[in-house]
């Protein structure tokens, strides 16, 4: 799985860099572009088999404590929003009321 990912990132790279525009593409097409887009869909099919197949890789401690921490900002972050929005909400109703 992990050949794959690097695999797309290198071909959607090298896709983008050959990638060309304008009227010069209908008369000479960009092959190579082609090419590299049309493998980055041909890996696609082999990517959600293994995942189907071998489920979501485990998180490594480190990165499942950044993401721990991601999500308590987040709730956070909610938690304030929802706050300023009912304060919002009842401020407003009280002064047109
Ligand atoms: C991950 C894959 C791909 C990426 C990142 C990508 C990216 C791009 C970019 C950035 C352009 C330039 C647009 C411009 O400057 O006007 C372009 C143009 C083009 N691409 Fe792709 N492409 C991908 C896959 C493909 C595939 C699979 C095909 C067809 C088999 C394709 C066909 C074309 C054509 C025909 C143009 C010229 C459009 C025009 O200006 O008329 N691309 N692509």
């Amino acid at each position: 799985m992990i050949v794959i990912h690097w695999l797309t990132a290198l071909l959607v790279l090298a896709a983008w860099l050959t990638s060309e525009g304008g009227r010069g593409v209908a008369e000479n097409p960009p092959m190579l572009h082609f090419t590299l887009g049309l493998s980055v869909l041909v890996l696609v099919l082999p990517r959600l088999i293994l995942r189907l197949v071998g489920g979501a890789p485990e998180c490594r401690p480190r990165l499942r404590i950044v993401r721990q921490e991601l999500g308590r900002r987040m709730m956070r972050h909610r938690y304030m929003v929802k706050v300023w929005h009912e304060a919002h909400v009842s401020l407003r109703s009280m002064l047109w009321s």
